[in-house]
């Protein structure tokens, strides 16, 4: 093991508390202050300890040895309850198996054939803005990313109940992240919040249960995500109807509420930086055919945008805090780790040490230029990596750019008068307050503002 080092303990620690207070009152400054302290720092919640792992090369380490370092710890089995043993959620053991029945819905050959369901569905979005709307931008994109999803993922199924399901999983969401810090006898009282989880994420059951219904009603041979896991089943050896209940859900979660607050973010930072924003009409108006959506063939030429969208990824990581289980009695850079000791790594953390990007709470999507980038791929890790990355990394960044594109070649948006935004970490980090006022762009882009 060579030599043991003793992990140092996070300052501030209140007795039986630990450091619940300020992983609740704002747990991105308490992780972003996490570093100065170690390459890994260990915290306190309630009785329980976590190590968080603060060094770029560790976390890439931990991710990469996933059999040594599983899902799990006590934060993440409440996100298990919820969500179930799906991809994202199931342990070492079950995992490979999953990830080999649904890995072909994301092969790089269906990618342009989504995105043009996502280019429809961005569109429609989008035109339904008038002039002078005051729109609740999270929801709006949550929206396109829901709708996209159901289409791709989940092809041909009815979303008449796709306003509900917005709404169920906005609690649950919220739900899931309180029961985190919750102790597990506080769960079962049958308190407002507890009835509110319980009956949204009854009713999400439901309707992951009626589109599996109408799908294997269909019984057609699609190429669509459920249509593969359905097949799968078929044959004795792939996955029963709790698997795929549980697979759907880890889907629609993942891939409603990721893509839609990077999309949110982008559209904040953009109206508060005019310059960057007359960039981006630029090259959407140089780029994106009038009065058209962008399309997949033009994403190489959608360069600014891009940038925009990684900077974003850095900025305001969805996945912001992440857990791991030590399996086994190991060690981290000569750090003593204790079979079920829980590890924390969070993106955010990492892209917001000075060290690594300087001035990092700056929105500055010049820092993807590809000039400044080279040897930083373990800092950059909004996909989390190893065995475990994102299995919709692709799927989830041509999304978020060409919606951006969509938006800005036939919208500006500006704050609604009197609007405060701030981080909302859940369990995915949202723009909390997004409220913007939208004007049809008329100026360099007359055909645009004719047809939204
Ligand atoms: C920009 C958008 C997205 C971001 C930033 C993101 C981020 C992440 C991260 C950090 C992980 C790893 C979690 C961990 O290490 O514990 C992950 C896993 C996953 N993501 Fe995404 N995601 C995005 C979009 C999506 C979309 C659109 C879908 C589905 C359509 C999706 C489905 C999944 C699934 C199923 C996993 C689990 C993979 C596995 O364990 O094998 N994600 N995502």
């Amino acid at each position: 093991m060579g030599i043991v080092r003793t992990i140092p303990r996070a300052p501030g620690a209140l007795p039986l508390l630990g450091h619940a207070l300020p992983l609740r009152r704002d747990p991105l400054a308490f992780l972003v202050s996490l570093p100065a302290h170690g390459d890994v720092v260990r915290i306190k919640v309630g009785p329980a300890a976590a190590l968080v792992v603060c060094d770029p090369d560790l976390v890439q380490k931990v991710l990469l040895d996933d059999r040594t370092f599983d899902k799990g710890g006590p934060f993440f089995e409440r996100l298990r309850e919820g969500l179930g043993n799906g991809l994202g959620t199931c342990p070492h053991g079950d995992h490979r198996r999953q990830r080999r029945l649904t890995q072909q819905a994301f092969q790089a050959r269906r990618m342009p054939s989504y995105a043009q369901v996502m280019s429809k569905e961005i569109a429609e979005a989008v035109g339904r803005w008038s002039d002078g709307d005051t729109i609740d931008v999270l929801t709006d994109m949550q929206t396109i990313t829901a709708r996209t999803t159901m289409a791709t993922m989940f092809a041909g199924t009815a979303d008449a109940s796709l306003t509900g399901l917005l709404v169920d999983f906005d609690v649950f969401s919220h739900g899931v992240y309180k029961r985190m810090f919750m102790p597990p006898p506080l769960q079962k009282l049958p308190t407002p919040g507890n009835r509110r989880y319980q009956q949204a994420r009854a009713r999400l059951l439901q309707a992951i249960g009626s589109i599996i219904e109408s799908h294997r009603a269909r019984g057609d041979k699609g190429e669509d995500l459920l249509s593969t896991l359905l097949a799968a089943s078929d044959d004795g050896q792939g996955l029963s109807d709790a698997e795929i209940t549980d697979q759907v859900m880890s889907f629609l979660y993942a891939g409603m509420e990721t893509t839609a607050a990077v999309l949110a973010w982008a559209l904040h930072h953009l109206a508060r930086h005019p310059d960057l924003e007359a960039r981006l009409h630029a090259e959407v108006d140089a780029v994106v055919p009038d009065g058209a959506p962008a399309t997949f063939d033009l994403l190489p030429r959608l360069e600014f945008t891009g940038r925009v969208i990684t900077e974003i990824l850095r900025l305001h990581s969805p996945g912001w805090m992440l857990t791991r289980i030590a399996t086994t009695d190991t060690e981290l850079a000569g750090h003593p780790v204790k079979k079920g000791a829980t590890l924390v790594y969070s993106p955010y953390l990492i892209h917001h040490q000075a060290t690594l990007y300087p001035d990092p709470e700056r929105f500055d999507p010049d820092r993807w230029d590809g000039r400044t980038t080279r040897g930083r791929t373990n800092a950059l890790i909004p996909f989390g990596g190893g065995a475990r990355k994102c299995i919709a990394d692709t799927f989830g960044t041509t999304e978020a750019t060409l919606a951006l594109a969509t938006i800005a070649a036939r919208w500006r948006l500006e704050p609604a008068p009197g609007t405060t935004v701030r981080p909302a970490p859940t369990t995915v980090l949202n723009p909390y307050g997004l409220t913007m006022r939208t004007t049809a762009r008329t100026t360099s882009n007359p055909a645009a503002s004719r047809t939204a």
